[in-house]
C-alpha cells in the first residue's frame, strides 16, 4: 500500500501568508504541518510515498528531502496546476500504478493518527474508504448524506444548501478503483477535477464505499483560526525543556520549550509556549498557546495565542493576541504624533486597527 500526499494548490485563504511559501509548511508547535502527516503515515506502516507538489515543490523538496528522516521513501510528483484533487490523483497515475493507498491532504491534522483506519481497510478493502466529521459550516467542505443505516448514499462538494453537517475528512483511501471513476470526471463549478465526485462516481456504480464518522480532533488548516487551534491543540501536550539560556531575571511559568541557542532576558513566559532556536526574546510577556520559530526578536512586546514565523521581529508593542506574523516581518509601534497609522500592507492584507 502507498500513500499519496497532496502539499501542491494555492492556499489563497491563509494569504498573505502562502502569496510566498506552501501553506502545508507553516509550522505547528515549530513544526510543519505536513511533518504530522508524513509522521502518521509512517506510524500506520506505510513507507512509499508520493508527494504531488505544484509551485511551491523547491521549498516543500526541501523540507522533506528523501523522506528518511521519517522512515519514508518520498517520490515527488509535479502537478502542472492545481486543478483538483482528482487531478493530482491523475498525475500520480504511474506512480500508484495497482496498489491500494491512502490519500492525505497535506494541510489536514488529525489527531490520533490512521492507523486504525488503515488496518480496517486493509481487512475490507472497499473501492473507497472516507472519513465524516460534523462542522458548523459545512458549506465550506465535501459534504455526505447518509441513509437511515447510516451509509453514504451522496457527497456533494462545498453545496450552497448542505444536505448534513457532516464534511469529508482530508484521508482518504482507495483500491486501484478510483482511476476509472477519475478518468471519467468533468470539472465542477470551480473548474476543478473533485475528488468529491469521483466517490460518488463510484457510489453511482454500485461499489462499496464505507465511511466512519470521527468526533476526535481534525482540522483543515487552510485558515488562520483554525492553525491558532491546532497550534494550541499540539502545545497542549508540549514537554517541558530548556535548552536554550534564560537568566535570572527571566521567569518561565508552566509548560516551556525554549530550544537550542535561543536567548530569553527579563521576561516572563508563560506556557505553553515554544521559543524557536536562535531567537531573542527580551524585556518581554509571551502568553499561552504561542509558537515563536527560529531567529525572531522579540522586545518590549507582549504577545499571546499567536504564532510567529522565522526571522520576524516585534519591538514595543502591546498587545499582540490571535495572531499569525509571517515570515521576515517588522511590527513596530506608530509613532505618538502625529496619531494617525502608517502602514505597508501586502496584497489582500487583513488587519485589524483599534482607534
Ligand atoms: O479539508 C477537507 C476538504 O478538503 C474536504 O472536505 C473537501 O471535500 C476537499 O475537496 C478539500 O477541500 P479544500 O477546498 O479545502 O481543498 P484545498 O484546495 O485546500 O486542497 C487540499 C490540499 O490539496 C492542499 O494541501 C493543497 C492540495 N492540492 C489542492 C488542489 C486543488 C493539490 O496538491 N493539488 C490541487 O490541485
Amino acid at each position: 500500500m502507498k500513500a499519496l500526499v497532496l502539499a501542491g494548490g494555492s492556499g489563497t485563504r491563509l494569504r498573505p501568508i502562502t502569496h510566498t511559501s506552501a501553506k502545508q509548511l507553516v509550522p505547528v508547535a515549530n513544526k510543519p504541518v505536513l511533518y504530522y502527516a508524513l509522521e502518521s503515515l509512517a506510524q500506520a506502516g506505510i513507507t512509499e510515498v508520493g508527494i504531488v507538489v505544484g509551485d511551491t515543490h523547491a521549498e516543500i523538496e526541501s523540507a522533506v528531502g528523501d523522506g528518511s528522516q521519517f522512515g519514508l521513501s518520498v517520490t515527488y510528483l509535479r502537478q502542472e496546476a492545481p486543478l483538483g484533487l482528482a487531478h493530482a490523483v491523475m498525475t500520480a497515475r504511474e506512480y500508484l500504478g495497482g496498489d491500494d493507498f491512502v490519500m492525505y491532504l497535506g494541510d489536514n491534522f488529525i489527531v490520533g493518527g490512521i492507523e486504525d483506519l488503515v488496518s480496517r481497510f486493509r481487512e475490507e478493502r472497499p473501492a473507497a474508504q472516507i472519513m465524516l466529521t460534523k462542522v458548523a459550516e459545512p458549506e465550506q467542505f465535501g459534504v455526505a448524506e447518509l441513509d437511515v443505516d447510516g451509509r453514504v448514499v451522496g457527497l456533494e462538494e462545498k453545496p450552497a444548501v448542505p444536505k448534513s453537517d457532516l464534511a469529508l475528512v482530508g484521508v482518504y483511501l482507495f483500491t486501484p478503483a478510483v482511476h476509472e471513476a477519475v478518468g471519467e470526471l468533468k470539472p465542477s463549478w470551480r473548474g476543478e477535477l473533485e475528488i468529491t465526485d469521483a466517490i460518488q462516481w463510484l457510489l453511482d456504480r454500485g461499489h462499496r464505499v464505507e465511511s466512519t464518522i470521527i468526533s476526535g480532533y481534525w482540522k483543515d488548516t487552510g485558515n488562520v483560526t483554525d492553525m491558532l487551534e491546532v497550534n494550541r491543540l499540539v502545545l497542549e501536550s508540549l514537554e517541558p525543556e530548556v535548552a536554550g539560556s534564560v537568566d535570572s531575571t527571566s521567569q518561565l511559568i508552566g509548560r516551556v520549550v525554549v530550544e537550542p541557542g535561543a536567548v530569553v532576558r527579563g521576561s516572563r513566559i508563560v506556557g505553553p509556549v515554544v521559543i524557536g532556536s536562535g531567537s531573542e526574546v527580551s524585556a518581554s510577556y509571551i502568553g499561552p498557546y504561542t509558537s515563536i520559530a527560529r531567529d525572531c526578536r522579540i522586545s518590549n512586546s507582549e504577545i499571546e495565542y499567536s504564532i510567529v514565523l522565522p526571522r520576524a521581529s516585534i519591538s514595543g508593542v502591546r498587545r499582540i493576541e490571535a495572531s499569525l506574523i509571517g515570515h521576515d516581518v517588522e511590527v513596530t509601534p506608530a509613532p505618538h504624533t502625529p496619531r494617525a497609522h502608517r502602514l505597508v500592507l501586502g496584497d489582500h492584507s487583513k488587519v485589524q486597527i483599534s482607534s
